[in-house]
């Protein structure tokens, strides 16, 4: 019997879920808006909003889930990677709560909890099974062999898959963050009206930066000859820049399904939610027999359903925290690899 309290605020999003004996009683997130006018997340702001919203957002999860405070067993919190300031009002906040409550805090990494998304509703893949994150900061092939025991195959050597959409987003003239208007653009569009740049990058790592500046390139020219080509051109654009990224991502995620010998593959992350992404991987997945793993759209993007998933894993092993806790804003994957399972 548990019922943990999840918070996150690793970035621009606010939310607070709660889960009892497993099962997710509660997940509520606050967006900010504010950045949408500054074109990208201004650090300072976010901090400031997550001040803001905490208290409502914890609030509102608890009166979901039916449950006081002084009900809970742990408090746990992402602990990175992320913004600093950010980070430090979700630890801050649950250092406080759980000293308040006397109950034991739970460190969550925001990335580890992505993949462990997976296992909040059913069907649930079973080991092991490959994940591919891709979201506004990190996309990384890993190899999930059990909850605590992975291994990263590749991952971005640049940008993100999510940042690739953002930036494409935002030469084509369309607001922060772009990749849900791309993803909307491109399902109205020709896929293979424009052709842009594929890397040729060794191994399971991927680039996303030669993209960048071949659509760059691309768009000054076409404007030199029509000043109003990406207006006229929006849908067909957005379908193709969209179809390039899932080439990308695709050709890296075959090599290393095929190299390891797998037939479970999961995706997750914010730009899990895109839609010519999911449609791609379930063709694929179709063709060569594989089992596709997608979570519920609610825990694709930010949210602290998936910390209390992770949280609720690492409580039945006795995986908790102390209030010396300190957030990483680079805490990297491999730090929530179980300890006895480190060589
Ligand atoms: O995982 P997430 O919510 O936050 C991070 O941890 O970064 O991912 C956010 C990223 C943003 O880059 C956003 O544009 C992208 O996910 N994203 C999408 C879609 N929904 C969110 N990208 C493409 N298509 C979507 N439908
Ligand atoms: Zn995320």
């Amino acid at each position: 019997m548990s019922a943990i309290l999840a918070i996150e605020s690793s970035c621009d999003d606010t939310s607070a879920a709660v889960i009892i004996n497993g099962s997710m009683a509660s997940n509520r997130v606050a967006n900010q808006q504010i950045h949408e006018q500054y074109g990208g997340v201004v650090p300072e702001l976010a901090s400031r909003a997550h001040h803001e919203n905490l208290l409502p957002v914890v609030q509102a999860a608890l009166n979901d889930a039916n449950i006081q405070a002084a009900d809970l067993d742990a408090i746990a919190v992402t602990a990175g990677p992320g913004l600093m300031g950010s980070l430090i009002v979700g630890t801050s906040f649950a250092k406080g709560l759980a000293l308040a409550l006397n109950k034991p805090l739970l460190a969550v990494n925001h990335m580890h909890a992505h993949i462990l998304a997976h296992f909040i509703d059913d069907p649930k893949p079973k080991f092991p099974f490959l994940c591919l994150t891709v979201s506004g900061g990190h996309t990384q092939l890993v190899l999930m062999r059990d909850y605590f025991d992975f291994e990263i195959l590749g991952q971005t050597i640049d940008d993100a898959a999510g940042e690739a959409f953002d930036k494409a987003a935002k030469m084509l003239g369309l607001p922060y963050p772009g990749g849900p208007l791309v993803d909307k653009h491109a399902a109205l569009g020709n896929p293979y009206a424009f052709k842009f740049p594929m890397p040729n990058m060794p191994g399971f790592d991927f680039s996303f930066s030669g993209l960048k500046t071949g659509i760059l390139y691309f768009l000054q020219k076409q404007q030199q000859q029509q000043a109003d080509f990406v207006v006229q051109q929006m849908n067909d654009l957005c379908a193709s820049i969209q179809h390039t990224i899932i080439r990308i991502l695709i050709n890296k995620l075959i090599l290393a399904m095929e190299a390891h010998g797998l037939s479970r593959l999961a995706i997750a992350g914010g730009v899990s939610a895109n839609r010519g992404l999911r449609q791609a991987l379930a063709e694929l997945a179709n063709q060569r027999g594989w089992e596709l793993f997608v979570p519920d759209f609610q825990y694709c993007t930010d949210n602290a359903g998936m910390i209390a998933m992770t949280a609720h894993l690492q409580f039945e092993r006795g995986m908790t925290a102390g209030q010396d806790l300190i957030p990483d804003p680079r805490l990297p994957l491999t730090a929530a690899v179980a300890k006895e399972d480190k060589p």
